[in-house]
């Protein structure tokens, strides 16, 4: 955090800029991050907000594009998103559109943000009709993401970052995912900066490569929804808020890993290590308690769903996975009775 004003010239920005964080994150990290930015030079307005998912909404917009006037934010001047993914993906919208875009900087503190919001360019917000419906593609000039905050992250958040670290194992790289095996106890502490800094590293230029290929989301882009059919509409099913996002993804792997076993020639050997790394993390692999009626709706009106039929990412090996599959009705309504 000590060197982001000195990070920030770095990349030639200059003058004025506005820090967006929330109430937890602010109390810890604001004070440091404007200390830095100004000592190296920079006039540095702070705007602290209500933590949560809640916050990332049109009427948060306005209110920042308000503030950005009154700090005397020109087209020069540049915004910093200093907390997860929420503040990142709403103050990067805020960027992306006061004054048709000001460069921005995302300073990811959750181990999601780190890995995964912040880098690839996607900014937005929720609608009250559904999660982000509104947004724009828009690169930070910089990603500052120092470890030593995910000290003060609670855990099951941090848990449920390390699922998205496993996704990008599955999809992408196996030997990185038999490291992860093999670091279970070291990756529960999380001030294993040596560790911390490899993991996180890779998972970055894991998202960076597959984004620099399909940047729009034309196609290639969907395997890093691996996971995530699944895991959203169970999200949806049990509440917003019941399960954090990760344990949702946690759920859905184990989901897409099993069909990937019937559909795709996914060996049950690799299923049944997808669905231990999760468990040995600490991350939900089971769901019960939700009847596939109810789950089904939910898939059926997934933002990737075409024509009713929800799209999957499965595997064919661990590291190797293909998109836009299709599962048969009665296989997905047995493999959820089964989880
Ligand atoms: N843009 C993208 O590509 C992309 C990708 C994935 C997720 N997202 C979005 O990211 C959001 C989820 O991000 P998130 O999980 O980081 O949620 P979040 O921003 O709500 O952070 C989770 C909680 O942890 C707190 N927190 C964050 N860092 C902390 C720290 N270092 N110490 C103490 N508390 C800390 C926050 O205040 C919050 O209460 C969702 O809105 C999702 O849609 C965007
Ligand atoms: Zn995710």
């Amino acid at each position: 955090m000590d060197t982001l004003g000195p990070r920030c010239s770095e990349v030639g920005l200059k003058g004025k800029c506005l820090i967006i964080t929330d109430e937890n994150v602010g109390g810890l990290y604001a004070k440091t991050a404007k200390r830095s930015l100004e000592a190296a030079g920079f006039s540095a307005a702070l705007e602290t907000l209500p933590a949560g998912e809640q916050t990332k909404c049109g009427e948060q917009v306005f209110k920042l594009y308000s503030r950005c006037v009154e700090a005397g934010l020109d087209r020069k001047s540049f915004i910093v998103a200093l907390g997860g993914g929420v503040m990142g993906d709403l103050a990067g919208y805020v960027a992306a559109t006061y004054l048709r875009g000001i460069p921005f900087v995302q300073v990811p503190t959750s181990l999601l943000a780190m890995v995964d919001s912040s880098v690839g360019g996607k900014t937005g917000v929720n609608l009250p009709e559904g999660k982000n419906l509104v947004g724009a593609f828009y690169q930070p000039e910089l990603v500052l993401a120092d470890l030593e905050t995910l000290r003060t992250l609670p855990q099951r958040e941090y848990r449920a970052g390390l699922a998205e670290v496993v996704k990008y194992g599955i999809i992408y790289d196996a030997p990185f995912f038999a490291l992860l095996e093999e670091n279970i106890a070291p990756l529960a502490d999380v001030e294993n900066t040596e560790l911390l800094a490899k993991v996180v590293g890779r998972c970055c230029e894991i998202k960076a490569e597959v984004v620099a290929q399909d940047e729009r989301e034309g196609g290639l882009r969907a395997i890093l929804n691996f996971g995530h059919t699944a895991g959203h509409a169970l999200e949806k099913v049990a509440g917003y808020g019941e399960y954090v996002h990760g344990e949702g993804v946690a759920i859905g792997s184990v989901f897409a890993a099993r069909a990937s076993v019937a559909l795709t020639g996914l060996a049950q050997a690799e299923c049944d290590r997808i669905e231990q790394l999760f468990a040995n993390l600490g991350l939900p692999v089971r769901a019960p308690e939700y009847g596939w009626a109810d789950l089904r709706a939910a898939l059926s009106v997934d933002k990737k769903t075409v024509g009713g039929m929800p799209k999957f990412v499965l595997a064919s090996a661990i590291g190797t996975v293909s998109f836009g599959e299709e599962v048969p009705e009665e296989l997905m309504e047995t493999i959820w009775k089964k989880l």
